[in-house]
């Protein structure tokens, strides 16, 4: 087997955490696409169960909730590419999330998460998790003096936070969060997702679980559903029993999928990256836009401790167009590469405008309360060439230039050229 952090990340998205030698000589991971196992006889059933009683470990299972060997295929790359003991696969990203914290968390016990988290995780704690008496403070991200005295001691249990964050791409400093969980003996938590185990590997800065929504780079192709928590040691098998319990599996042709996905996973967050920094520095040097926020510019308020931890800076690219509301959507329609729709590291360019996507229920001033403003563009960018992007921002931009500055012109010409 290969796991070879020592290797380069193209190397390690093919080969990391494979097995050579697979049933059938195939040389890919074979899809297992059955719901239960057999035993030939009552002895094999009965070894099966001792064997699994004094603990050994089997290459096989009992039955598709305890486990695959196309799942388990998945898993082994992606412990590989984190630099992770194990992977737990689950059916979706918030499946991965909600799951982690049903198994660790006692009644009563206590969570610290930063304000910047998927919304969804938030969610889960404040509301759902609260039902069970479990307690969530929520801390700015970036205030570590806030984050350390909101544990509670012998009650807080596990401290989550996310890096980069969405739509800000705030950038969280791994090893003081691991340090102060290790000084309190709180568990600590990222959601790499942005990242992905290419730019950021935060068990290597002490961190103790990783989540990733699989859906996004590691499948990579905008066409499956998977989430994983990649850990060390005891604490993967107690999470592998509860995935039994729960009930989260992802499905064998679904996990292929992701296996599929990851191995061009080097080749293609190398190319969103390029293309995201000069998305970044394009608009950054743009008269129609008014703010970036990239982690990769030197303007981006967590530049430094990216530039540290990071080895490179992503696919996505937040900025603001100078404009309301109405002019922000109208540089998003006429944008001809990207489709509209949330999500992303896939291979097609994806564009949001969150006031309307993700916020769409909330007014102007309960966005802005949020930190959400009318004009804020979320671009995650595909593996389409550099260029071509770069030439459709400019075309889509010096549209609702054109349209700002003559408006009646640029009326005429619509009703022209358009219909
Ligand atoms: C950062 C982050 N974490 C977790 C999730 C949840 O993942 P999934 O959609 O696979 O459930 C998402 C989904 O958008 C996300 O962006």
């Amino acid at each position: 087997m290969l796991n070879g952090n020592n290797r380069g990340s193209k190397t390690r998205s093919v080969h990391g955490g494979t097995k050579r030698a697979k049933a059938y000589n195939s040389l890919t991971a074979p899809i297992v696409q059955t719901a239960t196992y057999t035993f030939s006889d009552t002895q094999e059933l009965i070894d099966f169960m001792e064997r699994k009683t004094w603990g050994d470990g089997e290459d096989r299972e009992e039955y598709g909730r305890y486990g695959n060997p196309t799942v388990t295929a998945v898993e082994r790359k992606l412990a590989a590419l984190d630099g992770g003991d194990d992977a737990v696969l689950y059916a979706s990203g918030m499946n991965a999330i909600t799951s982690l914290l049903l198994t660790i968390l006692p009644a009563g016990s206590h969570i610290v998460i930063t304000d910047d988290c998927y919304r969804r995780t938030r969610q889960f704690c404040l509301t759902f998790l609260k039902r069970f008496g479990i307690e969530t403070t929520v801390v700015h991200m970036g205030d570590y003096e806030a984050m350390e005295s909101a544990i509670i001691p012998k009650k807080t249990r596990i401290i989550i936070s996310e890096s980069p964050t969405n739509p800000y791409l705030r950038i969280a400093d791994l090893e003081r969060i691991a340090q102060i969980g290790k000084k309190h003996r709180v568990l600590t938590l990222i959601d790499s997702t942005f990242a992905t185990p290419v730019n950021q590997r935060p068990l290597e800065w002490g961190i103790d679980f990783v989540l990733h929504s699989a859906t996004k780079y590691l499948a990579g192709h905008n066409d499956v559903l998977a989430g994983v928590i990649v850990g060390q040691g005891d604490r993967m098998k107690a999470l592998r029993d509860a995935r039994g319990v729960l009930g989260g599996v992802v499905d064998p042709h679904a996990a292929y999928l992701v296996d599929r996905g990851i191995k061009t996973l080097g080749v293609r967050v190398q190319q969103q990256n390029e293309t995201a920094l000069e998305v970044a520095r394009f608009l950054e040097a743009h008269p129609s836009i008014d703010r970036v926020w990239y982690p990769g510019l030197k303007s981006h308020p967590d530049y430094t401790v990216a530039a540290s931890q990071m080895d490179a800076f992503g696919g996505v690219v937040t900025f603001e167009v100078k404009g309301d509301l109405k002019t922000t959507s109208d540089f998003i329609d006429r944008m001809r590469i990207p489709y509209i729709a949330p999500s992303l590291g896939g291979v097609e360019s994806l564009i949001e405008q969150p006031a309307l996507m993700s916020y769409f229920e909330k007014t102007t001033e309960e966005r802005l309360a949020l930190g959400i403003k009318d004009n804020l563009v979320r671009f995650a960018v595909g593996i389409e060439d550099t260029d071509d992007i770069i030439n459709d921002l400019e075309q889509a931009l010096s549209g609702i230039r054109a349209r700002q500055e003559y408006p009646q012109i640029q009326n005429l010409w619509e009703v022209r050229f358009r219909q």
